[in-house]
């Protein structure tokens, strides 16, 4: 039986040829599609955006997990909602008004979910947690793959899933970074329901059975 759904993320596809790269996630049975849309200011690195995602939803019905690294992540919002995107999720840190992305998120008929970064904490998030679809722990700093995963992110997983019981919350945890053969156990010990994974999913070493 499954234990957590699949998120292979395209960071680590290839993007000459993206529409192969879905296939592959669908033969990999992955569940949803992870999409890395950064802006080369809140993370290092630049991807792409709304077309590219447009660009690929023909080619296949999985779940668009949109995780956006970018600065002003509401003026996007709309843009991606018509691109394809089945969830958008924005950061923590970079956000004041969050509960009103939460709620403009879904006005557009969309899942929302908020992200923190492995040096923020889950109580930052107390207020937040009641309205969100996803929590999204990043198990590395975000704008690559191929990254280390910092161990000590998977307590707040096992943190999340306490408060979701407590408090009868329905949100999904995800865990993002550095998922391997080595680290899935810990993700999937801590309770994750979502594990993304680019480079190990991509280079064939993460897959489900
Ligand atoms: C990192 C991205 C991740 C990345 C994960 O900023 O958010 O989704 O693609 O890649 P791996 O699994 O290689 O760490
Ligand atoms: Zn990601």
């Amino acid at each position: 039986m499954k234990k957590a759904f699949l998120a292979p993320s395209i960071l680590s596809a290839d993007f000459s040829h993206l529409s192969e790269s879905i296939k592959k996630i669908e033969i990999g049975k992955g569940d949803w599609v992870h999409i890395d849309i950064m802006d080369g200011h809140f993370v290092p690195n630049i991807t792409f955006g709304p077309m590219v995602v447009q660009a690929i939803r023909p080619f296949t019905s999985l779940f668009f997990d949109v995780h956006l690294m970018i600065d002003n992540p509401n003026l996007f919002f709309d843009d991606f909602a018509k691109a394809g995107a089945d969830a958008i999720t924005f950061h923590y840190e970079n956000v004041i008004h969050h509960h009103r992305y939460i709620q403009q998120i879904k006005a557009l008929g969309l899942k929302a979910g908020i992200r923190i970064v492995p040096s923020t904490p889950v109580s930052v998030l107390e207020s937040i947690l009641p309205y969100v679809d996803l929590v999204l722990v990043m198990t590395v700093n975000p704008g690559f793959g191929g990254q280390s995963a910092i161990p000590e992110c998977f307590d707040k997983v096992v943190e999340l899933k306490k408060i979701a019981k407590e408090k009868n919350f329905s949100y999904l945890v995800s865990v993002d970074g550095g998922i391997n053969k080595e680290t899935l156990p810990s993700a999937i010990s801590a309770g994750s329901d979502v594990i993304v994974s680019g480079s190990s999913f991509f280079s064939g070493t993460l897959g489900w059975e």
